[in-house]
């Protein structure tokens, strides 16, 4: 089965790869020749990550999986969540994203947080969606250097670490995007 990851990130194409029989062959859109920018104008993960896996569907006739993430704050109704990218402005970088939250967190006892993975599959004409989610706070400041985007501030509920003072095979395990994965894994194993 050849199967399309709608992503040119090395670290989560390695972090699929490990987790898929063999006979699940996954290329990535610089293999597949897709250059273009996939414009992300959905305002939910889901609607994001379907217009990643339908454009590749639709464009290159491959059946495709596509991921989108958020970060959801309790006391901020849910942000940055679709917007965490951004969300300090365009073209922000985790630092600038990271110091924006802490600072709209000032003064709050309440830091409740949760990062929520939607994983979007296009397969022989049918759609699935797979979810995964880490419950955790925002620490008052950042700690650790694994890891990229907010983990440095996010301590996941039963660690006393961040995600960026983990190894990231501990944070593959039990992180959002991990669990969604290995909800697609299993899907994945019985269609192959
Ligand atoms: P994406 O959908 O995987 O590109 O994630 C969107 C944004 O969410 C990223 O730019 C990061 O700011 C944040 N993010 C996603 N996954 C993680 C993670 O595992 N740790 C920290 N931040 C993340």
């Amino acid at each position: 089965m050849k199967i399309v990851f709608a992503t040119n990130n090395k670290h989560k194409v390695k972090e699929i790869k490990d987790l898929l029989p063999s006979g699940i062959q996954v290329m990535t859109l610089d293999e597949i020749g897709c250059n273009e920018e996939i414009e992300e104008t959905a305002a939910t993960l889901e609607g994001n990550a379907k217009i990643k896996s339908d454009h590749v569907k639709e464009e290159y006739g491959y059946d495709c999986f596509a991921d989108d993430t958020g970060l959801e704050v309790e006391v901020l109704e849910g942000a940055p969540g679709v917007y965490s990218a951004r969300y300090a402005g365009e073209n922000a970088t985790f630092e600038e994203n990271v110091n924006k939250l802490l600072d709209a967190l000032e003064g709050q006892s309440n830091r409740k947080a949760r990062f929520r993975t939607v994983i979007s599959l296009n397969i022989n004409g049918e759609q699935q969606y797979f979810e995964g989610v880490c419950n955790g706070e925002i620490e008052l400041s950042a700690k650790g250097s694994q890891g990229f985007g907010y983990d440095p501030v996010f301590k996941p509920d039963g660690y006393d670490q961040t995600f960026a003072e983990m190894d990231l095979s501990t944070k593959g395990r039990i992180s959002h995007r991990g669990r969604a994965v290995q909800k697609l894994v299993e899907f994945l194993k019985k269609k192959a």
